[in-house]
């Protein structure tokens, strides 16, 4: 039986989403119904809503949810009504190469960059139109339908919006630090950009017994929320950061984090590390973009640039396992929400990320 579900409805023209009833199918054989508990306002839907990334439409957007099994459909052995869940946004396909070795984040199978379920379809309607779920979860919704392999169970002691964060920044920023880059303890890191994702870096970090950890941003709220998650050093960016950094590392940094998807900051990373650094893209520029990178420097200096997408994680492994060092008190998550919303004040909370007013909105539904 079908049900309603009020869901915001991005219909791939303007930056507004609008507030509206879909119709939710059951869900289909290998997936889950998920009533969700809370979306976080994540960077990368802004990037949506700003016409930088292209999508199907209309989209219900939200990548980064979690929620509780309402029921599964055929042939689902691994969860159970009732199971509190975190949704990935980029479930595996279970059979590819990558899927074999163990690197969920590079599946090659995966329909969720289509808004697909595996079967091409997804079980969204708006009356008669398709709904795309956005990277097949489309988190902003009373109900979504996902593939089993997108709902990864987690102790029912997790607070949901703790535990939508989970689903993307969190394990996007101290992946990059604990899976990408394995930066080993009393090494120096600078992050440039400290929203939601870049202060979920500095706590990776601080967790990995980085020495010291420099945070860069253009608003001085953002260096103040840094300064709490474990940054040792601020600094504001259009100063002289590669100067300030070159003098509080001796001679740059082992570790840098870009986390704004700015070409601009991206072409400073090699600038900011001492030889032998490694820079680490987690921001996400618009689509086509290039970088320009002295590259005689890059080699002669033996500095390495690596990409880091979901935190180079296995959803599987990494999602239980941040929710238990979160209940153990080594992840101050709560922290990191600024704001609880409804799903109806979801346009204002991305203008305030616009702003960057906000360390984190989390949509929270009764
Ligand atoms: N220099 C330094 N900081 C900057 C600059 C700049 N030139 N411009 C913007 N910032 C800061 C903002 O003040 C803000 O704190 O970058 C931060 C960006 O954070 P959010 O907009 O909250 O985005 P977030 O959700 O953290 O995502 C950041 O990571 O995963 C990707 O897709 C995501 O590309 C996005 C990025
Ligand atoms: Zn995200």
């Amino acid at each position: 039986m079908p049900r309603t579900a009020l869901a915001a409805v991005h219909d791939g023209r303007g930056n507004r989403l609008e507030i509206k009833e879909i119709q939710v199918a059951d869900p289909g054989p290998g997936e889950v119904l998920v009533r969700l508990g809370a979306s976080g306002v994540c960077g990368s839907d802004r990037h949506v809503l700003d016409g930088e990334w292209n999508l199907p439409s209309p989209t219900v957007m939200g990548h980064e949810g979690a929620g509780t099994v309402e029921a599964v459909g055929e042939g689902v052995t691994g969860l159970a009504p009732g199971d509190s869940v975190i949704l990935s946004w980029y479930y595996p396909c279970r059979r590819c190469r990558a899927c074999a070795a163990g690197k969920a984040w590079a599946c090659t199978g995966t329909r969720a960059p289509e808004c697909l379920l595996p079967d091409g379809t997804t079980r969204l309607r708006d009356g008669d139109d398709v709904v795309y779920p956005y990277l097949a979860v489309g988190t902003m919704s009373e109900y979504t339908v996902v593939p089993e392999s997108a709902a990864v169970r987690i102790p029912s002691d997790v607070p949901f919006d703790v535990a939508s964060l989970i689903g993307c920044s969190i394990t996007t920023g101290v992946g990059a630090v604990v899976n990408n880059a394995r930066v080993p303890a009393g090494s120096s890191a600078v992050v440039v950009g400290c929203g939601g994702v870049g202060l979920a870096v500095i706590m990776g970090l601080a967790l990995a017994g980085a020495h010291p950890i420099i945070a860069v941003d253009t608003a001085e709220e953002k260096l103040a929320a840094a300064r709490s998650f474990g940054a040792t050093h601020t600094l504001r960016a259009g100063d002289d950061v590669a100067a300030q950094v070159a003098e509080l590392t001796g001679g740059g940094a082992d570790y840098a984090f870009e986390v704004i998807g700015r070409v601009e900051t991206i072409e400073t990373l090699p600038s900011l590390l001492a030889p032998g650094g490694v820079g680490v893209l987690v921001g996400l520029p618009p689509e086509g973009a290039k970088a320009g990178i002295d590259v005689l420097e890059l080699a002669e200096a033996g500095k390495t640039l690596i990409g880091s997408n979901y935190g180079g994680a296995v959803p599987s492994l990494d999602f239980p396992r941040l929710a238990e060092l979160y209940l153990a008190g080594k992840l101050p998550l709560d922290s990191l929400i600024s704001h609880r919303v409804r799903l109806d004040e979801v346009n204002e909370a991305f203008d305030a990320m616009r702003d960057g007013t906000r360390t984190r909105s989390v949509i929270v539904f009764d």
